[in-house]
């Protein structure tokens, strides 16, 4: 730090479930997404980040949740600050601190709130004025998901062949479907292989091409399921949607196995108690938790069941959530 405490700007943001998937990138550099992609914001779960530009720094640095933040996700931030440091013309480093309500590292897309927030901080803290489309590319060159959690309610990403094209709009308002979220946890560890290395691996599986040729047709069913708040519809393709993208990770070299055993117990009897006439459907992301969708109607029920089910740790209840936003602007306080 100066002499003088830097003004910090402070930003939040939620993360998102992906009812139709992303998986694979046409460029890595870019994070340009391999297929268009369309998920809920979850509101309830927040990570804030606070950042401040400081002259007298001589690299940016982190503190997440207490924890001071080196090596390879240091690396990725000020990658990302480097992106808004071009853009803006601005050279100074910053000194960030994250705090998130959720557990990090585990598929909750943890990345993708935090690099919604920081965009929205950077964006205010460089002086950039971005306008919301904008905040979403970049939100993207940090990671993919993260464009999409720039909006609240439903959310399409847009895969584009270049940077320009590849950005998130919201599609319907969080007021359109109480739909709720329940992930259910079965492990808090950290992942071995993280999305980023994932994405990289997709194009050695010999599905992903169909996966990825067959998303306008998975699109399209969401969507319409979206907007005649046709549980049972939305259900049927968002299961497909997350066991095809499951396939192309079991079938990549090296191959990726996501999934407990849990995992697996827990999409069973998901898939057992449609049988028997509940509203509830599972889709899984980069991780072995399971996201329970079902009607608002039904959460108290579900979750329960959920609870009783062996290898359940804890579970988390999300709402459609708000866009990412800013809480402090630079130069306030
Ligand atoms: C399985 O956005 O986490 O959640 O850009 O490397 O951070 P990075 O990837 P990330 O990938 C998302 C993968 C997914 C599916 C999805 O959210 O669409």
């Amino acid at each position: 730090m100066g002499l003088m405490t830097p003004i910090a700007t402070e930003a939040i943001a939620s993360p998102n479930i992906a009812l139709i998937k992303y998986w694979g990138n046409r460029d890595h550099e870019l994070r340009l997404p391999a297929n268009d992609s369309l998920s809920m914001t979850l509101g309830g779960l927040e990570t804030r980040v606070r950042m401040a530009l400081d002259p007298a720094l001589d690299a940016d640095r982190m503190v997440a949740d207490s924890r001071p933040i080196t090596g390879e996700p240091l690396e990725r931030v000020s990658r990302f600050l480097q992106i808004v440091r071009q853009l803006s013309g601005r050279r100074e480093y910053a000194s960030i601190e994250t705090w998130s309500n959720f557990p990090q590292g585990v598929g909750i897309a943890s990345s993708a709130a935090a690099f919604a927030a920081l965009a929205v901080a950077a964006d205010a803290a460089y002086g950039l004025g971005l306008d919301r489309k904008s905040l979403s590319r970049l939100a993207r060159r940090g990671s993919g998901s993260a464009a999409r959690s720039v909006f609240g309610g439903f959310v399409r990403l847009r895969s584009g062949q270049e940077d320009a094209a590849a950005f998130a709009e919201p599609i319907l308002g969080a007021g359109h479907w109480g739909l709720v979220d329940l992930i259910a946890i079965v492990s808090t560890s950290p992942k071995e292989v993280g999305s980023s290395k994932g994405h990289r691996l997709a194009e050695t599986s010999p599905l992903q091409k169909a996966r990825v040729e067959d998303t306008p047709r998975r699109f399209d069913l969401c969507m319409h399921a979206l907007l005649a708040r046709d549980f049972q519809r939305l259900a049927t393709i968002v299961q497909q949607d997350s066991d095809l993208m499951h396939a192309v990770m079991m079938t990549s070299t090296p191959p990726l196995h996501y999934w407990e055993p849990a995992t697996l117990a827990i999409m069973k009897t998901v898939l057992a108690w449609q049988a028997q006439g509940l509203q509830v459907a599972y889709t899984v992301d980069a991780g072995p938790n399971v996201h329970c969708l079902c009607p608002a109607a039904h959460a108290e029920e579900i979750q329960a069941r959920l609870q009783a089910i062996p290898g359940v740790q804890t579970i988390l209840c999300c709402h459609p959530g708000q866009e990412a936003r800013l809480l402090i602007r630079p130069g306030a306080g």
